[in-house]
């Protein structure tokens, strides 16, 4: 069960909050960033660690404290992010188990994990919401949804929701819709770089240049996004919309309709998914 209305504001969220990344990688960047310079919290309120030099480097850019000891950033924060990939998700728990108090509420990014999972691997009664964010968070443009644990507490998931709203949209939902979300969200920002790489090779094929085919294509992407979240109109009609009869559009709706364009689409979900669920069976 999904909320409806994800610009609806859930809580303030607390001046002196800290955040820590554990893994500072991708994700920890595209977050730390969108959250900065949305001026939602201070560089100054956020830890990451990573095992890495070179990814410390780059996040310390941020203005963001890093260190090599996982353990520093549980101590250091309240909200503590799991941003590790999903295989070391489990020796990472065991690492900082000792360290996690009633004051950390654990936030996993890990694609597949399950909360059953995770709470397993750290003290009873852990506060735990397992989200699955995408990258488009580094430029406030998002797409999250959250689902909680079996022990937060009241405010914790208005709390999550209002980080996560600050750099794009987050929905609130059930753990069993993770998975998909994983196939059209998490993974999904690839499918539309593929798309835009491929509009703008046809432009150039045609004889744009290269810089200006590329322009095109991406701001036709968001424009037509754009047009979906702001109009509420099914995408069919204002697909629709665009086709006159006989023209053009429609000629090249043929095209990729004979190409299987749509269920491409539709087997690219489905793969990611049932990858996700296959990382969820191996625990
Ligand atoms: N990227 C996406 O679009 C996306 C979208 C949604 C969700 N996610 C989820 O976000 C998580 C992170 O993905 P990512 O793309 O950000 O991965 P990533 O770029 O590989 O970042 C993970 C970082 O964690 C570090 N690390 C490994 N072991 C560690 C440990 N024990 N303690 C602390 N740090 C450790 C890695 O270092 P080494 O490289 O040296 O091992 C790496 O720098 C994944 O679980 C993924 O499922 C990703």
């Amino acid at each position: 069960m999904m909320s409806t209305n994800s610009r609806r504001k859930r809580c303030d969220i607390p001046a002196n909050i800290m955040i820590g990344f554990l893994g500072a990688g991708r994700m920890a960047q595209a977050m730390a960033r969108g959250l900065i310079s949305g001026g939602v919290v201070q560089p100054s309120k956020i830890w990451a660690s990573d095992p890495d030099p070179t990814v410390l480097k780059f996040i310390q850019c941020l203005g963001v404290n890093t260190t090599s000891k996982n353990e520093e950033v549980v101590k250091n924060t309240q909200v503590v992010v799991i941003a590790v990939k999903p295989n070391v998700v489990s020796s990472l728990l065991k690492e900082v188990s000792p360290f996690i108090t009633k004051d950390n509420l654990v936030v996993s990014i890990a694609a597949g994990i399950r909360i059953s999972v995770i709470e397993e691997l750290l003290p009873h009664a852990s506060r735990v919401i397992r989200v699955m964010p995408n990258t488009p968070a580094l430029v406030q443009a998002g797409a999250a949804v959250l689902a909680p644990g079996s022990a937060i507490l009241k405010g914790d998931n208005d709390l999550v929701a209002e980080l996560l709203s600050s750099v794009g949209i987050c929905e609130e939902g059930t753990e069993a819709n993770l998975d998909a979300v994983t196939g059209v969200s998490g993974s999904g920002p690839a499918y539309a770089f593929a798309a835009i790489e491929a509009l703008s090779d046809g432009g150039v094929k045609m004889g744009l240049p290269r810089a200006l085919s590329t322009k095109l294509a991406a701001q036709t992407l968001l424009g037509a996004a754009k047009m979906v979240l702001e109009t509420g109109k099914h995408p069919g009609q204002l697909k629709d919309e665009v086709c006159s009869p006989g023209g053009t559009t429609i000629h090249a709706m043929h095209t990729l309709e004979k190409a299987g364009f749509r269920s491409a689409l539709i087997d690219a979900v489905e793969a990611a998914t049932k990858h996700s669920q296959f990382l969820g069976k191996l625990g």
